[in-house]
């Protein structure tokens, strides 16, 4: 039996994780999910699997209680999905995303290097590399962090810290992948996919932010998972020495299906699976400040090195995705009805005076 500890379990790709990990290990696998149930944290997320998991409220970033827990566990394998995740919010409130995803990074890898593990994932994203330039192919291990936002500026403090600790510490086995936009189910309805679902289904038009022209790499959750596992049991040879002046070489995977979509295509594909007319259902609303414009990132590495491969079809997964949204009412109402109206405004918010 190896013990799992998987934080940011309760939210969207963690709680995908411990479904599909106690899919994969239905015996071999004690699972203990962590989370402190912030604004996109959701216990609901784990009901499916409730009876086999054992569930700590914590902080990651709170390195006593974190310690206390790894000691009491004593884990083998653990990945660090905990951050704030919301790119609105984090220009609201950003010293909530500074504590959980450069301290909280920190605390976790400290933690494994004080009470060993078999192996540690951090889990980082595609937004630490920043703003994809015009004419660039993608980004990859290799690409300078030129994170923009505060929610990926934090990431990427994140990653840097979790960077030190490989080249500091390599006995440690921490290992970090970033990944694509994910698309699935359990994801909070302030994105853009299950805003757009839940919108619609209540008669609602779909925000689209700007003209629409922002384009993202997106992946299912399920294809991003089982990267993630499979970066978690690799066998990998130790870091090399050239490592210091070339991070390819770090233990980083880049995940993703080259699947890059625009905004206003992704909000008319959704509109299009619920039999509606585009050009009725969108709302140009004003941009986000500072929004990133365009993100796509190459995946050759995990696929060469660690034969990892994306199996879902986007558009076979965009339509299982929808469906879940519609079959899920009950699950997102109790959400809205908990945290009220998700879209963002950003008019609204200048207008109110509490703009940055
Ligand atoms: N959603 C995406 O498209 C995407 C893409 C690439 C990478 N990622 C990364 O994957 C991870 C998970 O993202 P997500 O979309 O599931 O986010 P999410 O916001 O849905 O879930 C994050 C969870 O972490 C919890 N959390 C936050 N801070 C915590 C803390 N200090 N202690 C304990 N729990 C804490 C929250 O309560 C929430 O349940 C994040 O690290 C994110 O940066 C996400």
């Amino acid at each position: 039996m190896a013990v799992y500890l998987v934080t940011g379990a309760a939210g969207f790709i963690g709680a995908n994780y411990v479904h599909r990990l106690l899919e994969w290990e239905p015996s071999d696998a004690e699972v203990i999910a962590v989370d402190y149930l912030g604004f996109a944290g959701n216990h609901a997320n784990l009901a499916p699997v409730s009876e086999r998991i054992v569930f700590e409220k914590a902080d990651i970033a709170d390195l006593e209680t974190m310690r206390a827990i790894y000691r009491r566990y004593r884990p083998d394998f653990v990945v660090n999905f905990a951050a704030e995740s919301h790119n609105d919010r984090a220009i609201l409130e950003p010293s909530a995303f500074m504590r959980s995803n450069a301290l909280g990074a920190q605390v976790m890898a400290e933690c494994s290097r004080r009470v060993p593990v078999r192996s540690h994932v951090h889990v980082s994203t595609i937004e630490v590399y920043g703003e994809l330039a015009p004419g660039n192919e993608w980004f990859t291990e290799g690409s300078a962090l030129n994170a923009k936002t505060p929610y990926s500026a934090a990431k990427a403090a994140g990653d840097q810290i979790v960077r030190a600790y490989m080249r500091t510490y390599p006995d440690l086995n921490i290992r970090m992948t970033h990944c694509a936009n994910n698309y699935g189910p359990y994801q909070l309805p302030e994105k853009l996919i299950p805003l757009a679902v839940t919108n619609l289904l209540r008669g609602r038009k779909v925000p689209v932010y700007g003209d629409g022209s922002h384009s993202r790499d997106w992946l299912h959750v399920a294809d991003h998972c089982a990267a993630v596992h499979r970066v978690l049991h690799a066998d990998l040879e130790p870091i090399p020495a050239r490592a210091a002046t070339e991070p390819e070489l770090l233990p980083i995977f880049d995940i993703s299906a080259r699947c890059e979509v625009g905004n206003l295509d992704m909000a008319s594909r959704v509109i299009t699976m619920l039999d509606l007319d585009p050009s009725e259902w969108i709302e140009h609303i004003p941009d986000r400040p500072n929004h990133d414009r365009r993100y796509l990132i190459s995946p050759e590495k995990i696929e060469s090195e660690l034969g990892w491969r994306p199996v879902h079809d986007f558009d076979a997964g965009m339509a299982e995705t929808v469906a879940w949204y519609v079959e899920h009412r009950e699950w997102w109402e109790q959400i809205i009805e908990e945290r009220g109206e998700l879209g963002f405004d950003w008019a609204g918010v200048r207008a109110a005076g509490s703009a940055p």
